[in-house]
């Protein structure tokens, strides 16, 4: 698959409706909502009163990606709160089995993510257990870093370990994709591809969406 999920992140939030009809009328195909507690990295972004607005005017998928401890508390309100997809990081729960349940007891799509250093093979036992994995190809707290391109070789681990067991789960990338990296992304294995700067930067975002999914 070749998704594309533009990160709300870098959107201008004084005119949040504006961005987001542009998402809509443009190629994406989920809108990436990162949620930052400052705990668990370095930065806070927003949390549930921005997740009203974006539910009402994007007409996209609300991927959530929770970057914040005891994601065990509050993944059942983002999943109320309109999210399609909510994913947290593996390297700060114990057990991510029961917040999995959690997830998929509310009929919505679950992720599993890890920061760039964490071994990817602590994926491999729940790739038949989340609908998708997200490899941060930066470290999670901000947007407008530099992809690590060390990335590389985990995406075409992950996607051959996938396809060896004959799975459907999705393998998602986040951190310093832009339109010359999207397509060999994707040939290595990626099926979504989250942009913050490079769309939400872009003088013409509708075309870089464009020109990635291309
Ligand atoms: C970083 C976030 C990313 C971020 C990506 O912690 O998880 O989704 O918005 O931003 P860019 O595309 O600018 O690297
Ligand atoms: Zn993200």
């Amino acid at each position: 698959m070749k998704l594309i999920a533009p990160s709300v992140l870098s959107a201008n939030f004084a005119d949040l409706r504006a961005d987001l009809e542009m998402i809509n009328r443009s190629e994406a195909d989920w809108l990436h909502v990162d949620v930052m507690d400052g705990v668990f990295v370095p930065n806070i972004s927003f949390g549930f009163p921005l997740m009203e607005p974006m539910r009402k005017y994007c007409t996209k998928p609300l991927d959530v990606h929770l970057m914040i401890v005891h994601p065990e508390k509050y993944v059942e309100r983002f999943c109320d709160a309109g999210a399609w997809s909510v994913g947290f990081h593996l390297e700060v729960v114990d057990d991510p089995l029961p917040i999995l349940d959690l997830i998929k007891a509310k009929g919505v799509r679950t992720c599993l993510t890890i920061n760039p250093d964490i071994a990817v093979e602590r994926l491999v036992p729940y790739l038949d257990k989340v609908d998708m994995v997200l490899l941060m190809s930066v470290f999670a707290g901000f947007g407008g870093q530099k992809f690590i391109p060390e990335t590389m070789d985990k995406i075409r681990y992950i996607r051959q370990e996938i396809d060896r067991r004959g799975l459907n789960t999705l393998v998602e990338i986040d951190g310093g994709v832009n339109a010359q990296n999207a397509s060999e992304l994707f040939a290595a294995g990626a099926d979504v591809l989250v942009a913050g700067s490079a769309v939400f930067g872009a003088a013409d975002p509708e075309a870089v969406i464009r020109a990635m999914k291309s």
